[in-house]
């Protein structure tokens, strides 16, 4: 992995001084989803996943993560996981959620180990105010690398406030999940998930940076408008006039998966 390693203290790095490093293959994992992406594609395969309620929300209005998805199904993200070279959440889904963003399965550690790769991916966030907690699980669970993409004006801070727990990368100002993904690319990785939340998401897709997108409906309804959607308003490149291509549905103990190929660099039939 390519990742600047966090060495004692939290490096500040321009994101334009990246080091190009070759890249790893994540193709060598086990993981039924890892999908080889030649270098010379630029920015990584960007895979989203999210679960929903049936009524379309991420979570409830409480402050207690809600559960969608299934065990059944945990593992299979446990596996999309395990076949990525990175994991991207927003700073939001951090403060809401303090997800591990680790691979929990003790096989798939060992066969990326096996793969010469890391047990986990590297974990990826952005922030625009750098209001992180260094005790989130984010920081503190796992051996990965973590990488702070930061809009310049909060660097300085945020990087004294992860000192050691993280790289911090100035993207600039406003922060682009564009040259978050050059970044990225840079650093060797070649195929992101993003696990959310609802602004992340909308962005990417929005920006038409998503290639793949695994959906999974939960078998309830929150209806609460207090609570996040998947995505919010926005000018999403698929529409009634441009509808998105369905590659695949599954169902999965008592959800449903969806997957969505969003580019012409999603092959149908590939199982996630
Ligand atoms: N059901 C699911 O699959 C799922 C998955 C993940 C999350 N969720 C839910 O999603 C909700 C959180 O979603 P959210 O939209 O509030 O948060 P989010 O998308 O996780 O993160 C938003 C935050 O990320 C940073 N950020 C995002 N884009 C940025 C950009 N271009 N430039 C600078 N900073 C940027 C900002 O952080 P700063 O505020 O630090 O500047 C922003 O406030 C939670 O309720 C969580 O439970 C659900």
């Amino acid at each position: 992995m390519g990742v600047v390693p966090a060495g004692t203290a939290a490096t500040a790095v321009p994101a334009t001084t990246a080091t190009a490093v070759p890249a790893t293959t994540a193709t060598a994992v086990p993981a039924t989803t890892a999908t080889a992406v030649p270098a010379s594609t630029g920015r990584p395969y960007v895979l989203l996943s999210c679960a929903t309620s049936i009524d379309g929300y991420i979570d409830d209005a409480t402050q207690e993560r809600l559960l969608l998805s299934n065990a059944e199904d945990m593992e299979r993200i446990d596996a999309v996981r395990a076949g990525c070279d990175a994991i991207l959440v927003g700073a939001g889904t951090i403060r809401a959620d303090d997800p591990r963003l680790v691979v929990r399965s003790a096989r798939l550690r060992a066969a990326r180990q096996a793969a010469g790769l890391p047990p986990s991916p590297v974990k990826v966030t952005m922030t625009a105010r750098g209001l992180l907690d260094p005790q989130a699980r984010f920081f503190t669970v796992g051996d990965a690398e973590k990488v702070v993409y930061c809009a310049g004006p909060a660097v300085d801070r945020t990087t004294e406030l992860l000192s050691g727990l993280a790289t911090v990368v100035d993207a600039g100002d406003p922060l682009d999940p564009v040259r978050v993904l050059a970044d990225l690319a840079g650093r060797g990785v070649r195929r992101l998930m993003v696990e959310g939340g609802a602004s992340v998401h909308a962005q990417f897709l929005t920006a038409g940076l998503a290639d793949e997108l695994h959906l999974v409906v939960a078998p309830f309804f929150v209806g609460d408008r207090r609570a996040p959607r998947f995505v919010g308003d926005g000018a999403f490149p698929w529409h009634p006039g441009r509808r998105a291509r369905l590659a695949e549905v599954r169902q999965i103990g008592d959800v449903v998966l969806m997957r969505y190929a969003l580019s012409e660099r999603c092959a149908d039939g590939v199982p996630g």
